[in-house]
């Protein structure tokens, strides 16, 4: 089955799993407005092409919560900072995003209403139909979450079609393409398999999830430009998990 049969041909509706990371571009810590600029002009693009966009952002660019948690720190207090970290990613995202000329609603599952809406699931299903992109931060509002967990339950929630996870690499390999030359990417895969051969791409919790709600997912390398675009107009690119 290709991508576009598996993701019922156009999306309507997705949701883009950006992590921290992809926000650093050449630097170390933080955000390269460039990069933003970049992910936003292809995000607010498919918007434009008439897919409901949502993005769920992570924050390790610049605050890691197992990171610290290994190193000592209450994992539940650092998964809260960790939290917060992906605050700020979204409200760059959204700045990024109304510049490149998409109404963008920020919400977020830990109420700061003086910076942004809570998450409300009507809501955010009421400002995806009126054409607003809505970036949803704070993880799941809970310690012990990862956002890929937090994309895949918002995903569940709001009736998306597909996941669209953008990585470094072109999709799913039999081992990490980064260190072995010779890794082969998938085309498709299904849930069990990522978890049996523990591929890592997701994590466990999130895959599982995926599978009890069969929400299809798509591996993609957010640096190539246009991949966006591509999948949201169907093209079948990186792997397909379902
Ligand atoms: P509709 O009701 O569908 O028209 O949506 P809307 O978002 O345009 O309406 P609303 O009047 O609720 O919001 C206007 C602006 O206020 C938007 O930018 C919202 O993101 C923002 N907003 C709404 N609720 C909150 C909140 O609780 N906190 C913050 N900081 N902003 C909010």
């Amino acid at each position: 089955m290709s991508t576009e049969a598996a993701a019922g041909g156009v999306p309507r509706r997705a949701l883009l799993k950006l992590s921290g990371e992809a926000l650093l571009g050449e630097r170390k810590y933080g955000i390269d407005p460039e990069i933003a600029r970049r992910i936003a002009g292809e995000a607010a693009e498919a918007h434009r092409e008439g897919t409901q966009v949502a993005i769920v952002v992570g924050g390790g660019n610049i605050f890691r919560g197992l990171a610290a948690a290994s190193r000592g720190m209450d994992r539940a207090t650092a998964d809260y900072m960790g939290m917060l970290a992906t605050v700020m990613n979204g409200l760059a995202l959204q700045d990024a995003l109304e510049q490149a000329g998409a109404p963008t609603r920020v919400m977020s599952a830990i109420a700061m209403n003086e910076i942004c809406e809570p998450y409300i699931k009507r809501r955010a299903v009421r400002h995806l139909e009126k054409g607003r992109v809505v970036v949803m931060v704070a993880g799941t509002g809970n310690p012990y979450f990862t956002t890929d967990t937090a994309a895949t339950l918002r995903a569940v929630e709001i009736g998306a079609e597909v996941i669209l996870k953008a990585t470094r690499v072109d999709g799913v390999y039999d081992k990490d393409p980064l260190k072995h030359g010779d890794a082969v990417r998938f085309l498709e895969i299904d849930y069990s398999d990522v978890l049996s051969r523990n591929l890592r791409v997701l994590d466990a919790s999130a895959v599982a999830m995926c599978r009890d709600n069969r929400m299809p997912i798509v591996v993609f390398n957010l640096n190539v430009r246009g991949n966006i675009m591509r999948m949201t107009m169907g093209e079948p690119i990186g792997t397909l998990i379902h």
